[in-house]
């Protein structure tokens, strides 16, 4: 798939070429858009590949079209295969992040007493499956404590969890929704690997924002959206599944014709691949969407995109930690381009709203979300602010004015 216009500084030159990227991004023309853990902004090429998908589909036909465009389909896996230190045999294509974290934890044989261990920062619908799994399967779960100098997990104390509950299943977000703390995934994998235990991450929040390698997170299991940090389209995501789940035969509940072969009128085969936890129908717009995002992340770079993300967010949480009325909420030493902050004096939606009155996308968290993180910190709601590498040094600080004028002003 080809790059419609060069946005990334010549081949030597380390730094993003900003002015060329926004340039890339049509809505940088008109909102200050610091609502990238929802959703980042489509940059050209993405938006081309799925109108031109669209147009070709209504002028030839729709499976016509996804045959003449295997090639770029294909490029869907190997990109993303690319992007994490994968086979693209170990990628599947997901409607979304959730769809794909519930096709893995289908594919295990959950049996009463089994433990799933977490963490006390997990996503809420991952905290959600699992409390559904114990209804459904007597299962335990397992929340290891969290490091008392609010670090995250406290890796020591999940090493001995993994060693007295020998858990069916370890998972752990990365970054979480309602925070900008960043989980030691990888420490966490060496443990896993040493015990042998089933590993699965959440890498919702941080596929884009930072270079992923699943070999060096430990992880079996891996699934991100494609809509947040990597810039791509709605209603998209991914499974990465290790060759020793697939060489084991680790296969979704429910399988159809696209992940089986019927073999015989009372047998089936699972296909050799993670396409096993794919199903026939694709939204094949969509993943051509995600294979020209994948394709741009790569192209402009996941360490400069490392460095200048959260970058961007720490002036912005430094500047917000100043105010009186506002009280910056991530933890860890070095959070992600996730702001949240609670505000004195406002109830959650008008103020929202106030922000969006003043062209600022951004994103509540409310309680529901992060029943432990949110109880420790004493805090019902609050606002989430995160920029992209598109954003720019000015943005930031208008944004911070907003909110000091906002919080000046309370009601
Ligand atoms: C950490 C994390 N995991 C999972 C999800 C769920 O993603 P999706 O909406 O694609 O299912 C989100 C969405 O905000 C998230 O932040």
């Amino acid at each position: 798939m080809t790059i419609q216009n060069s946005a990334f500084g010549s081949p030597v030159e380390p730094l993003l070429d900003l002015a060329a990227l926004r340039a890339d991004t049509p809505g940088c023309e008109s909102v200050i858009h610091f609502n990238n853990a929802g959703c980042g902004l489509l940059a050209r090429p993405v938006l081309a590949a799925m109108l031109d998908h669209l147009r070709l589909e209504a002028e030839i036909g729709g499976y016509e079209a996804s045959a003449a465009r295997a090639a770029e389909v294909a490029d869907f896996h190997a990109s993303v295969a690319e992007l994490i230190g994968a086979g693209a045999r170990n990628i599947a294509f997901a409607g979304s992040a959730t769809h794909a974290f519930t096709k893995a934890l289908s594919a295990i044989d959950f049996r009463p007493g089994d433990t799933v261990l977490t963490t006390r920062n997990d996503f809420i619908s991952n905290q959600i499956a699992f409390l559904a799994l114990r209804r459904r399967h007597g299962i335990r779960i397992v929340h290891a404590p969290d490091h008392p100098d609010g670090s995250g997990v406290d890796v020591d104390a999940m090493a001995r969890l993994m060693r007295t509950h020998r858990p069916r299943l370890v998972s752990v977000t990365h970054i979480p929704t309602n925070s900008g703390l960043v989980q030691p995934v990888a420490e966490i994998g060496r443990h896993c690997r040493e015990l042998d235990l089933l590993y699965l991450v959440d890498a919702c929040q941080s596929v884009g924002q930072y270079p992923i390698d699943v070999t060096e997170i430990g992880c079996d299991l891996l699934t991100a959206t494609c809509r947040k940090f990597l810039r791509g389209p709605r209603g998209s995501g991914f499974l990465y599944v290790s060759d020793r789940l697939l060489d084991a035969g680790l296969e979704p509940l429910f399988i159809d014709m696209y992940g089986a072969r019927w073999t015989a009128p009372g047998h089936y085969r699972p296909v050799d691949t993670a396409a096993r936890f794919e199903e026939w129908e694709f939204p094949y717009a969509t993943v051509l969407g995600c294979a020209a995002a994948v394709r741009y992340a790569l192209r402009v770079g996941l360490e400069p995109v490392a460095r200048r993300t959260p970058a961007l967010a720490a002036r912005l949480r430094g500047q917000l930690a100043d105010l009186p009325g506002v009280r910056t909420l991530d933890g860890g030493a070095a959070p992600a381009a996730l702001v949240t902050f609670a505000v004195h004096g406002w109830q959650p939606e008008p103020f929202k709203a106030a922000m969006a009155a003043r062209g600022i996308n951004s994103a509540l968290s409310y309680r529901e979300f992060a029943q432990f993180d949110f109880a420790d910190k004493e805090v019902e709601w609050c606002l989430r602010l995160s920029p992209h590498y598109y954003n720019t040094e000015d943005e930031v600080d208008e944004v911070a004015a907003a909110v000091a004028e906002l919080v000046g002003g309370a009601r």
